[in-house]
């Protein structure tokens, strides 16, 4: 266990901060849209409504979520050393979405990069971020996880319109030399033939857009939901199960299970195995669907609002997504409850 070594430097969570766009799609909406019932859509989904972006992109989103996450913390843009950005919907495949939400908030000394891991893209960013702080060589790096995901979903496709929404949330990483807050622990995978489950084929240098492939609709996400769901759930709960033997936890020890928010019957059937009871299992599908790499750091940001989180707090983050890639990490809570 990491946390034996009282001379490491921890990368610990200093700040969060989210942003939601005001649009909301209801499931009512989808009965207007396409073959499908707020029922349907309730009971195997776990979602009620999601939010929609209507003018502006992922840099958008994201640079709210920093701005709001700065102010928690009390501190300006300039002070940021590094930005990064996970997230599948980047403003456009080049710049770095970071350099364009590093312009949008004025962190002049920032430099950034984007991390793509699809719905694991904030537990691989947070552990890239981790590795800055650990080395010495930062004091402020900013995560952000934001998707626009309105902007490759096909509404006229059931299957997979009426899973996803958009938001963006962000973390500050600190130093801290207390073994008891700050990321302990984490354990990371991908299994690259999962590709032909879950993807978007056009957009990139493989199929470069066409009329074809705008006719053929490859710059939409497709997703075989059944082949997903089944290895999800093994995924998630298999990483989370690990990292909490690893590090000798039993289910008392664990404060809140923090799931990427695919299905509410992926995020039930993890707390399960995790010996969990389901009051300890952030859950906020029913609100904001599924928002890709924002689903953890969003959760993190609004139970800490709610008064939830308190320093010393211990918490599995844990995701799967497109890759496949999964993941879990243990975080030990460093914010104190903004309600005293
Ligand atoms: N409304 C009504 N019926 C729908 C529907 C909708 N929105 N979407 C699909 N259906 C239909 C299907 O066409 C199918 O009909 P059929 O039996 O006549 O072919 C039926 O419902 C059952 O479909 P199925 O795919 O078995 O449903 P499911 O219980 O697996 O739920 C998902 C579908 C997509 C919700 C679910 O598979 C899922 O959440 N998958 C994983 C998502 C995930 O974890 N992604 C990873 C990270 S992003």
């Amino acid at each position: 266990m990491k946390n034996e070594n009282k001379t490491r430097q921890y990368a610990a969570i200093t700040a969060v901060g989210h942003y939601v766009p005001d649009k909301i799609l209801s499931n009512a909406d989808f009965e207007k849209m396409v073959d499908t019932s707020d029922e349907w859509i309730r009971e195997r989904t776990g979602i009620r409504e999601r939010r929609i972006l209507e003018n502006g992109a992922t840099s958008d989103m994201a640079a709210k979520a920093v701005e709001n996450m700065l102010k928690n913390r009390g501190i300006g843009p300039d002070e940021i050393e590094i930005i990064i950005v996970a997230t599948v919907t980047p403003d456009m495949l080049f710049p770095p979405t970071a350099c364009i939400v590093q312009e949008k908030i004025g962190a002049k000394k920032a430099w950034g990069f984007d991390v793509s891991a699809a719905c694991s893209g904030f537990v691989f960013a947070l552990v890239t971020g981790m590795q800055f702080i650990e080395s010495g060589a930062y004091k402020k790096v900013v995560v952000v996880g934001s998707d626009k995901m309105s902007s490759i979903t096909d509404y006229t496709d059931r299957n997979t319109c009426i899973l996803f929404g958009d938001a963006a949330a962000a973390v500050l990483l600190e130093p801290s030399t207390d073994p008891n807050l700050g990321i302990l622990d984490h354990r990371l995978y991908c299994d690259g033939s999962g590709e032909k489950y879950l993807h978007m084929k056009g957009g990139g240098s493989l199929n470069p857009p066409t009329h074809e492939t705008v006719d053929k609709k490859w710059h939409y996400m497709y997703q075989d939901g059944k082949a997903v769901f089944k290895v999800a759930v093994i995924g998630m709960a298999d990483v989370s199960v690990e990292i909490m033997k690893r590090n000798n936890l039993t289910s008392d020890d664990v404060d809140y299970l923090v799931p990427h928010q695919a299905n509410l019957r992926i995020v039930e059937a993890c707390g399960k195995r995790m010996g969990i009871d389901p009051s300890k299992v952030m859950i906020n599908i029913d609100r904001y669907g599924n928002t890709t790499a924002a689903t953890i750091p969003l959760c993190l940001s609004e139970w800490w609002l709610a008064g939830k989180l308190k320093p010393g707090s211990t918490l599995i983050l844990s995701s799967f997504g497109a890759g496949y890639t999964w993941g879990a990490i243990l975080v030990k809570w460093s914010i104190e409850s903004p309600k005293g």
